[in-house]
């Protein structure tokens, strides 16, 4: 078996294999009168495609997206939206040598023995990061759903690859700071920080002469995002976002707020305190209305009990090195029986992570628009919209 779907209201399922004919997306219960067109979600799949730079695998693939379904004089309709695209770097040759050899970090060892090995290894198959371009595709129509129906806007950026970080300074304490797509999308690491970009290119670089690869975090800061998403106790809102966030390959690690470095501290220490906003000191004019209360800081990182309390969703998302690496490796030969080392041939990213944050924007974007409708924040149709 396996769950190619994910979300209750909103659900992406997603379809094809890396090296196959095509991959594809399709989105079922977007809301009917979003104004919609390829031109809403090439610009994010662009971002998270490969060969683009010397920091990125050279596999060139087009990833020209084509909506075929669910949209009607450009808008969506309320049908499930189908998007696809080719697959159209697919040398297959190197990767016979994978079906007899297991890749250490991979998953073609317990990906052979739950599919009894009929599964497709060309290129990785369905366990390719290639597959997250279905992510983004569905994720862009999420992130523009939210950002018109509700105002919510998400960020994400390269906040450490290896040991190198943008200091808590610059990435902000306990409150992140947020970044247009313009800063973090002004080099090809993907760090807003200019000075921190230009050390992280030259982690890369060296990562790639030594023939190896690196992994690293990405900081995710959605915004505008009201009180009362999530369904606790099971479909907390932190469950369902780690959920997603481990959906992408290579993501070994996922904290909110303060996260790990939040349990060294006190409870004094780690507590957001209440405030009202705007100073406000109490409603007092009888009408029944909370005004409206923030936290002076977010440890929480924007979720307590499992529901959104109303402060940016902050969310720090590790990866692991990329497990394909161009130096030999020992590893066991399932046709020989043999243990016997590897020397994989192809192209590979040095480092995944600067490809990641269009990533981490969709899949934050569909389990926030998932939420959104499942508490009817949203609704079927928009009605205000264009
Ligand atoms: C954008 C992206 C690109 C990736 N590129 C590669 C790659 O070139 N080579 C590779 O071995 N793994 C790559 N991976 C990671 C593997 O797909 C992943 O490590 C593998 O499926 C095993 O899954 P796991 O690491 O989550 O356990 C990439 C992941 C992402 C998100």
């Amino acid at each position: 078996m396996s769950r190619n779907s994910m979300g209750q209201r909103l659900v992406l399922s997603s379809f094809g294999e890396a090296n196959g004919h095509l991959i594809g997306a399709m989105l079922d219960g977007c809301p009917a009168g979003l104004e919609l067109s390829e031109a809403d979600i090439q610009p994010m799949l662009d971002r998270r495609r490969p060969g683009q730079s010397i920091v990125h695998t050279q596999r060139k693939e087009g990833d020209v997206v084509k909506i075929v379904t669910g949209t009607y004089r450009g808008r969506t309709t309320g049908a499930p939206i189908t998007m696809i695209t080719d697959n159209q770097d697919t040398p297959s040759t190197h990767y016979e040598l994978l079906r007899a050899y297991l890749r250490p970090g991979h998953a073609d060892y317990t990906a052979m023995v739950k599919y009894g090995r009929f599964n497709d290894t060309r290129g990785g198959g369905r366990f390719s990061g290639r597959l997250t371009a279905t992510y983004v595709m569905a994720g862009a129509i999420a992130r523009k759903l939210l950002r018109v129906s509700l105002g919510i806007e998400t960020c994400s950026y390269v906040q450490q690859v290896g040991t190198t970080a943008m200091t808590a300074a610059a990435a902000g304490d306990s409150a992140p700071a947020v970044y247009d797509d313009d800063a973090i999308y002004s080099n090809d690491v993907r760090c807003p920080d200019p000075a921190t970009a230009a050390a992280m290119r030259n982690v890369l670089l060296d990562t790639k002469r030594k023939a190896d690869t690196v992994g690293g975090v990405v900081q995710s800061v959605t915004t505008g995002v009201p009180v009362g998403l999530g369904e606790p106790i099971f479909g907390s809102l932190e469950s369902d976002l780690s959920s997603a966030m481990f959906s992408i390959p290579s993501v070994k690690g996922v904290e909110f707020g303060s996260g790990f470095a939040g349990s060294e501290l006190y409870g004094s220490e780690n507590n957001d305190e209440f405030a009202f906003a705007d100073g406000h000191d109490g409603d007092g004019d009888g009408d029944g209305y909370l005004p409206r209360i923030v936290t002076r800081t977010n440890n929480s990182g924007g979720i307590l009990g499992g529901i959104s309390n109303g402060m940016p969703i902050t969310m720090r998302v590790a990866f692991k090195p990329v497990p394909s690496l161009l130096k030999e490796q020992p590893t066991v030969n399932v046709d020989t029986m043999s243990e016997s080392p590897l020397l994989i041939k192809g192209r590979f990213d040095p480092c995944a992570v600067p490809r990641a944050p269009p990533i981490v924007d969709s899949m934050v974007s569909l389990v926030i628009a998932d939420h959104a409708l499942v508490s009817g924040h949203m609704g079927p149709v928009l009605r205000d919209e264009g």
